[in-house]
């Protein structure tokens, strides 16, 4: 049998120099004339270990990491085409710590199988999920997605089967299925490796999503700083519907779906549904009023569904195995796996999925293994700019919606960014208004003016003015922007700002003192 070579072809290992290997593993197999066939496949997630190479031995994958083309002549010279021990060696994936104590249901696939081989995908419970949904009324998938308790992943957590039902109940001369791949939070790349890891997996979900609320349309609205996923979807797009998955007739069914990828402008507030739904249409990203909702009167005023990449591409699965065996994993009324982005100032950076549950602590000091820096962990900010700061003293917070919602925090699109004790709290907060400043699409005051003012009044502060005074004012405009902003830009600024206030309380204090304590 001919060697099988596993690369990864994903952005995050491109970064880190995949390119360069695959090109000195061609070349180390060209100059030794052994035929053997290389498969770039996405990342497994675990980043710390990339670009991580695998072979498939008689005793299954071997992996090896993280690999350096320098490494590439030894490697052969260990026989790792027959997983030869190496000082890169790591032994089977499934056994490496990082990814064993992991819940594989929405990325089972993500870094094992060849992103862009449907027959792949197959052999690996592809297409499972869609077939079983074709057997059931829309109304009974509709059911079956309410039942596994799935909540939005975009951030705010709606319930997903809930979105369905509106729209199907909704009648319309067409709708679509608005797949949100924006993905603008800090510290977060789930999106981008499902796209480029196991594109299928998506385009199986929106099918499926389609069946269930009578659209025919799909769109995925991709972020422009991801063009290898933008690339990956359009093959796969493509791919499916020579394979007849995607066409007038799904699988050979009554029912018709198709797609297509679309870039984004790349702007931040374009990740909010309604200015994303302005921006597809060709507009300037801005924010709608709701109502109407999108469900009602969304893409070009039908019906449509709006959802996250991993809230679509964990429908499969759930459709797959059942709606009681998603809602058997997590906690409270945090159902099913979430996966949880480790980045920042981290030793284990990478995509961690695991049943909702696991504590912040048990997250950033076991599975991330604590900063990068060695220093000790200062703060960790969850949910993307807009999450709140979490301190050490709160590290016992479940990952869970309302765990966090009711630490003044959330869960966002879990991404965790972490911070050693080097960070300034007073910067990150200013950074805060600062973002809203510059993203804010100006529809509403407090976002628009507010951010600029809290920028000007948080420089006060840093330059020693009036501190209390400027600290009452950050804290009565941060109440205005909460309660007085049209979307959640505006409306959640106030988490980091608020949270690095509370938390922090010695950063905020003027300069002598600060530095007399440093
Ligand atoms: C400023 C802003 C940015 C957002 N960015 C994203 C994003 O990048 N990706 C995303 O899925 N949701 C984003 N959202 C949330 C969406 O508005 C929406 O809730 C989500 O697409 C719904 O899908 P879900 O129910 O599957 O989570 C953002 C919201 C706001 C207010
Ligand atoms: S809160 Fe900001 S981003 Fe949202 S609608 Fe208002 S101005 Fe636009």
């Amino acid at each position: 049998m001919i060697p099988r070579i596993y690369i990864p072809g994903d952005s995050g290992a491109l970064a880190l120099g995949a390119e360069k290997v695959a090109k000195a593993i061609a070349g180390e197999l060209a100059e030794r004339g052994i035929e053997a066939k290389i498969v770039r496949n996405g990342s497994r997630g675990a980043y710390f270990l990339e670009p991580m190479v695998e072979v498939a031995t008689a005793n299954g994958r071997i992996a090896y990491g993280p690999v350096k083309p320098s490494d590439v002549k030894s490697l052969f010279d260990s026989g790792f085409l027959t997983g030869g021990h190496h000082k890169r060696w790591l032994g089977t994936p499934d056994k490496i710590p990082f990814l064993a104590k992991q819940t594989r249901l929405t990325f089972a696939r993500c870094g094992v199988t060849d992103p862009l081989s449907l027959e792949s995908y197959k052999k690996h419970g592809g297409l499972n999920g869609l077939t079983n949904a074709l057997a059931l009324t829309p109304a009974a998938i509709v059911a079956q997605v309410t039942e596994s308790g799935l909540r939005g992943r975009g951030g705010a957590g709606f319930p997903t089967g809930i979105k369905w039902k509106t729209v199907l109940d909704t009648v319309g001369d067409r709708k679509y299925i608005v797949c949100n791949a924006d993905e603008g939070d800090s510290g977060t790349f789930a999106d981008r490796m499902i796209m480029e890891g196991d594109p299928f997996v998506l385009i199986e979900g929106m099918t499926i999503a389609g069946i269930a609320t009578g659209a025919t349309k799909g769109f995925v609205y991709v972020r422009s700083e991801y063009p290898h996923a933008v690339a990956v979807m359009n093959k796969a797009v493509e791919i499916a519907r020579k394979a007849g998955v995607l066409g007038a007739s799904v699988l050979g069914s009554p029912y018709a779906f198709d797609m297509e990828i679309r870039v984004g402008a790349g702007a931040y507030v374009c990740g909010e549904e309604t200015a994303l739904l302005d921006s597809l249409e060709g507009k300037r990203g801005m924010v709608r009023a709701k109502p109407p909702l999108p469900a009602h009167k969304g893409l070009f005023g039908k019906p449509t569904v709006i959802n996250n990449v991993i809230s679509l591409a964990s429908v499969p699965v759930i459709m797959d195995k059942g709606a009681a065996y998603y809602k058997d994993f997590g906690m409270g009324r945090s159902r099913g796996t979430i996966p949880i982005q480790i980045a920042g100032n981290v030793k284990y950076a990478g995509l961690f999925e695991a049943a909702f549950g696991m504590t912040l602590g048990e997250i950033v000091d076991e599975i991330g293994g604590g900063t990068a820096t060695g220093r000790p962990v200062k703060a960790v900010q969850v949910g993307g700019p807009l999450g709140a700061y979490f301190p050490r003293a709160l590290f016992d917070t479940p990952f869970d919606y309302e765990a966090f919602a009711a630490k003044d925090g959330l869960i966002g699109h879990a991404g965790i960014v972490v911070f050693d004790d080097t960070a300034d709290m007073l910067k990150q907060a200013r950074f805060a208004m600062e973002f809203c400043a510059i993203e804010s699409c100006g529809k509403c005051t407090p976002c628009r003016i507010g951010s600029t003012r809290g920028v000007e009044t948080i420089d006060r502060i840093v330059a020693g003015i009036e501190p209390e005074k400027n600290l009452a004012l950050v804290t009565d405009l941060c109440n205005t922007m909460k309660f007085g902003s049209l979307c959640a830009l505006g409306g959640f600024t106030p988490y980091p700002v608020m949270s690095s206030i509370t938390h922090f309380p010695d950063d905020f204090k003027p300069a002598p003192v600060r530095v007399a304590a440093e």
